[in-house]
C-alpha cells in the first residue's frame, strides 16, 4: 500500500506535504483539522490508514500552535492502526534551550523531544540547531535523519554571487558554513559571539583585511531577532567589507526582524523554505524527498 502523507495545518504555506506526495509514490491524505469554538483542536483523517506508513508533514515553527495538531494527528493515525507514523518537520524548534543556563530553567529541548518521541516512530528534519547536543540521538530516542541545506545554499551562491567570502557569526555556525564553503568552493571565516540576552549579542572578528574585494555572505542556521546578523553586519562594515547578503536556513523572524535586518544594511536576505517567508529563495524539498524515500524504503 502507498504511504499516506498527512499535511498538518502548519504545512499549508510551504506545501511540502503535497510536494512530497507528488514526487514519491505516495497518497496525500484527506485531513480535516479545525479549531472548536472553545479553542480545542478537531482532527479527522478521511483516507484509509490501517496498515499503512503514515508521514505527517509540519514545520514546527511557532510550536505552541503547530505542535498540538501534529500530536493529535499522530495519535489518530496510530489509533486507526497505521503501520508506522513518522514526522517530516522541515524546521525543528526548541533545539536552542540545550542547557540549564540559569538555576530553575527547564532544558526544554529534552522535554520537546520526549513529546515528539511519544507520538511518532521516526523523524526527518533539516539542519537542526545542534550546539551542545552533538546529535539528535542524544535527546531523540526514535530514529532520525538530518537533511542538509548546504548543497542548496551552495547552489544558490554559485548562481547568484561571484567572489564570495562566507562568514559565520558564531562558533556553532561553522558546521553549516564550512559545508556550504566546501560545496561552493569558497573561503570562509568564523566570528565569535557572546549572547547577553534575547536581543543583546556581542560579536568579535579576526582580521578580515585579506577578504577585501570579495562579496560577504553571512550564513546562519536560524535568524530569529536578527540581532546576531545585525551585529555581524556592523562588524563587516567596520572591516571595510561591503553590504552582505544574509542567508538563514530557517527564517524564524521575530516581529520586525526581517525589516530590521534590511535597515541594518543587509543587501539581500535569503532563506530556505523550511518556514514560509517572502525571503524563501532556496528550495530544500528535493533533498527531503530523497531522504524520505530512503526512510520509507528501509521501514
Ligand atoms: C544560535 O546560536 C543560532 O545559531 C543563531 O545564531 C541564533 O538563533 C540567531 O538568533 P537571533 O537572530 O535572535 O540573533
Amino acid at each position: 500500500m502507498k504511504p499516506l502523507i498527512l499535511a498538518a495545518p502548519a504545512d499549508s504555506e510551504t506545501a511540502t506535504g503535497p510536494y512530497l506526495a507528488e514526487h514519491l509514490d505516495a497518497e496525500l491524505a484527506e485531513v480535516t483539522v479545525r479549531t472548536f469554538p472553545d479553542g480545542e483542536v478537531y482532527v479527522r483523517i478521511d483516507s484509509d490508514v490501517e496498515g499503512r506508513d503514515v508521514v505527517i508533514v509540519s514545520t514546527l515553527h511557532r510550536p505552541s500552535e503547530s505542535l498540538l495538531p501534529v500530536l493529535l494527528l499522530a495519535n489518530t493515525a496510530r489509533d486507526l492502526k497505521a503501520r508506522r507514523v513518522g514526522l517530516v518537520a522541515p524546521y525543528l524548534s526548541y533545539m536552542r534551550q540545550d542547557e540549564r543556563f540559569r538555576p530553575g530553567e527547564g532544558v526544554t529541548s529534552i522535554y520537546f523531544a520526549k513529546l515528539l518521541c511519544s507520538a511518532v516512530d521516526w523523524l526527518i528534519t533539516v539542519d537542526p540547531h545542534l550546539h551542545r547536543w552533538s546529535s539528535l540521538d542524544e535527546i531523540y530516542t526514535i530514529p532520525s535523519k538530518v537533511v542538509p541545506a548546504a548543497p542548496h545554499i551552495a547552489e544558490w551562491i554559485t548562481s547568484n554571487v561571484s567572489d564570495p567570502i562566507l562568514v559565520g557569526p558564531d562558533s556553532e555556525s561553522e558546521q553549516w558554513v564550512s559545508a556550504v564553503a566546501k560545496a561552493a568552493g569558497a573561503p570562509f571565516v568564523i566570528l565569535e559571539k557572546i549572547r547577553h540576552g534575547d536581543r543583546d549579542v556581542n560579536i568579535t572578528a579576526p582580521s578580515l583585511a585579506e577578504y577585501g574585494g570579495r562579496q560577504p555572505i553571512l550564513i546562519d542556521d536560524i535568524v530569529s531577532t536578527a540581532r546576531t546578523m545585525i551585529e555581524a553586519i556592523g562588524l563587516l562594515a567596520k572591516a571595510g567589507l561591503g553590504a552582505p547578503t544574509c542567508i538563514g536556513v530557517h527564517g524564524v523572524f521575530a516581529a520586525g526582524a526581517y525589516e530590521d535586518l534590511l535597515a541594518a544594511g543587509a543587501e539581500r536576505v535569503v532563506t530556505a523554505n523550511t518556514i514560509a517567508h517572502k525571503s524563501n529563495e532556496i528550495d530544500v524539498r528535493a533533498s527531503i524527498v530523497k531522504t524520505l524515500a530512503e526512510t520509507l524504503e528501509a521501514l
